[in-house]
């Protein structure tokens, strides 16, 4: 990757609530065609520094480069408009919209009604949506149903549609396999792939760690609001990751659990004690 320009360059970003900082200078690098694992612990800044990247928040510190130029986004939508998707952990699609409405959202393809009126040209974005989510082989039951009536995994794939729609630099994922039944998690990870294979890259937060050893090729760990290390997948295995996940004082004290000479024993109750 060396000598090849990065996507994404986040450098030093920083954001506090309050006296809390969520995110302590954090920098990373992302390039064409690899999926990046984020993984932390609960509050570990994840969705924090995502939510800078995507314009969800104003960073108090620091750059986020797209394509080696200084960005600043004040809306999600600006962010996606410049090639960023994100499918938020908090945040869904528009739920009381269709998929190709979601698809087109913000960018709604108009045409000219009775050569005066400007009007939703709905059967070309039916037709489009159509086409992308066909091509990815994802399949909508209905597609005029509003968003609310779909699965969840439809749902993320309504989302990575999108980003394949719009020809997205970057995909950022905030645990799109959380809620999902495993059919459905199989399903996204295969659209992860399909999206690394036409050169977009994915950021992918989750707290599956056999996800990310499934379709990274590198994960960042962040710690309370650091980033605790980046390693190559082909080079780490789950326990070191989860090492530096946890931190040194965790590991030391698991190491001497595990070295305690005393048995432990464990005392249950039974029918016969009553
Ligand atoms: N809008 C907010 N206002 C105040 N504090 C916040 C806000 N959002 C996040 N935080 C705090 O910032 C820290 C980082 O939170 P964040 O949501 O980024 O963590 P995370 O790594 O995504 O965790 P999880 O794995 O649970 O989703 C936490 O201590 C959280 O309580
Ligand atoms: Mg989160």
């Amino acid at each position: 990757m060396a000598g090849t320009q990065p996507i994404l360059q986040v450098k030093n970003l920083f954001k506090r609530f309050g006296g809390l900082i969520a995110v302590d200078h954090v920098s990373l690098d992302i390039h064409s065609g690899e999926v990046v694992g984020l993984l932390g612990d609960n509050g570990a800044g994840k969705s924090t520094l995502i939510k800078m990247i995507s314009g969800a928040y104003k960073p108090d510190g620091g750059h986020i480069l797209l394509n080696g130029e200084v960005v600043s986004f004040t809306t999600p939508l600006e962010a996606r408009r410049r090639g960023i998707e994100t499918i938020y952990q908090d945040l869904a699609l528009c739920e009381n919209l269709d998929a190709s409405a979601n698809i087109f959202l913000g960018r709604e393809k108009m045409r000219h009604q009775l050569g005066l009126l400007r009007v939703l040209d709905r059967p070309y974005m039916l037709r489009e949506s159509r086409q992308v989510l066909n091509q990815l082989d994802i399949r909508i039951p209905e597609l005029r149903s509003p968003i609310r009536q779909l699965s969840g995994g439809q749902r993320q794939a309504v989302s990575i549609a999108r980003a394949v729609y719009w020809n997205a630099h970057l995909m950022i994922m905030d645990e799109p396999t959380a809620a999902l039944g495993v059919p459905e998690q199989l399903k996204v990870l295969e659209l992860i792939r399909t999206l690394r294979n036409q050169g977009v890259p994915v950021l992918l937060i989750s707290h599956n760690m056999q996800d990310v050893f499934a379709v990274a090729d590198r994960v960042i760990v962040m710690r309370r609001g650091s980033k605790a290390g980046e390693v190559r997948i082909s080079d780490t295995n789950e326990n070191e990751v989860v090492g530096l996940m946890v931190g040194a004082e965790y590991n030391q004290v698991m190491k001497q659990m595990q070295n305690a000479p005393e048995e432990i024993h464990i005392t249950t109750h039974d029918e016969n004690d009553k």
